[in-house]
């Protein structure tokens, strides 16, 4: 293939994250973890899973940085995920550590790669990323808002039992319990749900929505969700290689669009060759103003625990 991504974290999110990637063909995939073989194992059975899945992409690992030179984009997943009872902040030493450490070593070798970030929790950790790689604002973007729009599509489709095809949801915000569905631009076939579904219903797949994440850690016991984060960042990755532009809700670095200042927080982007080409300014009422602005908040005491600028 012509172009290069390297996904880090060899773990649920990055091996699929990797296995999706390949077979759709878009890329080859460099694994890179720092637990000795793991990547390597992963990539070779991705490898002989090819001829099956009928692809040509190549997939190596490496516990090696090295072998990310060069990459188009670099998709981070490495970190520790939730477990039962823990917050996706409770991880933020943890995993801040890990991602500015991963993200020192592979800026250098891929000084002009697209970083996507999928680390815990989000919007902090691309805090941690922007700052440590130094990359202009447009090749720094973070994973959650396709996942959670995914998320409330599904419960859309599956309350009014029509094909997911059919859906479309906005959620913005920061990647945490403040996080902003907007019913008003979530619709099925065009229709917004709030012609088609009653406030109470509404509500409650918000609330569903809102907690996802933990209804899957609380299902799976082990570590949380996986296929759909994987598909998330795949389709993002997609767009930027294809130079598709869709617009999607991703974390963005925000610079007075939406009344916020000097943070990452879920907004909708258009994404191309470039990463992030354009933040899309959606018109909001004060109900949903005051709702981004309390997920900004949120997250903005989150950076603060970060120490950084
Ligand atoms: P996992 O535990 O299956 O995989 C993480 C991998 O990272 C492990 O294999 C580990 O060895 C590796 N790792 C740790 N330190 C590393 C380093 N310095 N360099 C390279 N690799 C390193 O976890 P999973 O489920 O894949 O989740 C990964 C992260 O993604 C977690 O922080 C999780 O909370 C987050 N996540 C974020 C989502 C989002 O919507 N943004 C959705 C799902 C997960
Ligand atoms: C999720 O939403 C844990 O952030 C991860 O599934």
């Amino acid at each position: 293939m012509d172009k290069k991504v390297t996904v880090i974290g060899a773990g649920n999110v990055g091996a699929t994250t990797a296995q999706r990637l390949a077979e759709k063909e878009l890329c080859d995939v460099v694994l890179i973890d720092i637990v000795e073989g793991f990547p390597q194992g992963k990539a070779l059975d991705l490898t002989e899973a090819a001829p099956i899945e009928k692809h040509d992409a190549h997939l190596t690992g490496s516990n090696r940085y090295e072998a990310s030179a060069g990459s188009d984009i670099i998709i981070i997943t490495a970190g520790i995920p939730r477990k039962p009872g823990m917050s996706r902040d409770d991880l933020i030493s943890t995993n801040a550590g890990i991602v500015k450490n991963v993200i020192q070593q592979v800026s250098k070798l891929s000084p002009k790669s697209i970083l996507i970030i999928v680390s815990n929790p989000l919007d902090a950790m691309c805090h941690v990323a922007y700052e440590a790689s130094g990359f202009p604002k447009n090749r720094v973007l973070g994973m959650a808002g396709v996942l959670d729009s995914a998320r409330f599509r599904a419960f859309i489709a599956m309350e009014l039992n029509v094909s997911v095809e059919n859906t479309h949801a906005f959620v913005l915000g920061g990647h945490g319990d403040t996080m902003v569905p907007l019913p008003r631009y979530s619709t099925v076939a065009g229709i917004p749900i709030t012609e088609l579904l009653s406030k109470e219903r509404i509500d409650a797949l918000i609330d569903r929505t809102r907690k996802g994440g933990a209804e899957i850690v609380g299902l799976i016991k082990t570590g949380s969700a996986f296929y759909a984060p994987a598909s998330a960042a795949v389709e993002m990755t997609e767009s930027i290689l294809k130079d598709k532009k869709k617009i999607l809700p991703c974390a963005a670095y925000l610079e007075g669009e939406y009344g916020i200042n000097d943070l990452f927080i879920g907004v909708p982007v258009k994404l191309g060759k470039n990463g992030i080409e354009e933040i899309i300014q959606i018109s909001l009422t004060d109900d949903e103003k005051e709702a981004l602005q309390k997920s900004a908040d949120a997250v903005a005491e989150l950076k603060a625990l970060l120490n950084l600028n």
